[in-house]
């Protein structure tokens, strides 16, 4: 199994899948993957639909500009952001498990303010916010799965490329507080792993403090 940093290092978008077939016991593992993400306030806004059936990965293909990977892989695994998660109901479910687990306890500064966090979870949460932040949180669940699944020897390609994710709810039948937001097929690799993709220089991203 490679460590975290080994993951990382070697993790590729890989867009060709050999025909092996991807154990149900690995596919729990990765879902657990995501079950563990973090996420803001804990709200855990996602869910995940596993996709085996070679029909809807046809449809799913068709969806996502026709990229042909997507039905060639075993498994595909629809990434929603929920915002159900969001609803005034989860956010005061969550409030009591930190009180519960003692997580409140480690809490500072406005977080730790009990009362203030109790009204403000009573409000309901704009959904622009909500939409914003369940769409952030699930990607951070996305890549704890396509990090675990590089450390199994799988590969995987996050596929954000569709236009209507409407599609991809009536496809599963998924209700409207399910945004579908990355296709994710998952598979063993077919031939050799791609070199590293081009990457911007380090003083590209890191601005110095101070300068100008
Ligand atoms: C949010 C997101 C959406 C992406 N959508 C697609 C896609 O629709 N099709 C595709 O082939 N690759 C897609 N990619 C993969 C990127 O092209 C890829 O990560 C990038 O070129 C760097 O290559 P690497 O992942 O192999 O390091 C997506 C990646 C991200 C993070």
């Amino acid at each position: 199994m490679l460590t975290v940093l080994e993951a990382i290092q070697q993790r590729r978008s890989i867009r060709a899948f050999s025909s092996q077939d991807v154990s149900d016991e690995m596919v729990a593992q990765l879902l657990e993957a995501a079950r563990l993400a973090p996420s803001g306030s804990n709200r855990q806004p996602w869910s995940f639909v596993v996709v085996k059936d070679a029909a809807a990965k046809k449809e799913l293909r068709r969806i996502c500009a026709g990229q042909h990977f997507i039905e060639q892989a075993p498994v595909v695994i629809v990434c929603c952001a929920n915002l159900n998660r969001y609803s005034v109901e989860e956010k005061k479910k969550r409030r009591r498990e930190f009180r519960e687990s003692g997580v409140d306890k480690t809490l500072s500064g406005r977080f730790a303010d009990q009362k203030l966090m109790e009204t403000l979870d009573a409000q309901p949460v704009p959904a622009e916010t909500a939409k914003l932040g369940a769409i952030a949180n699930t990607y951070i669940a996305i890549e704890h799965i396509v990090l675990t699944a590089t450390a199994l020897g799988l590969g995987t390609c996050w596929i954000g490329g569709f236009d209507d994710a409407a599609e991809i709810r009536r496809l599963f039948g998924l209700e409207a507080s399910l945004l579908p937001v990355i296709v994710l097929p998952v598979g063993y690799p077919e031939g050799k792993l791609p070199a590293p993709r081009p990457r911007l220089k380090r003083e590209d991203i890191v601005m110095e403090q101070g300068k100008k």
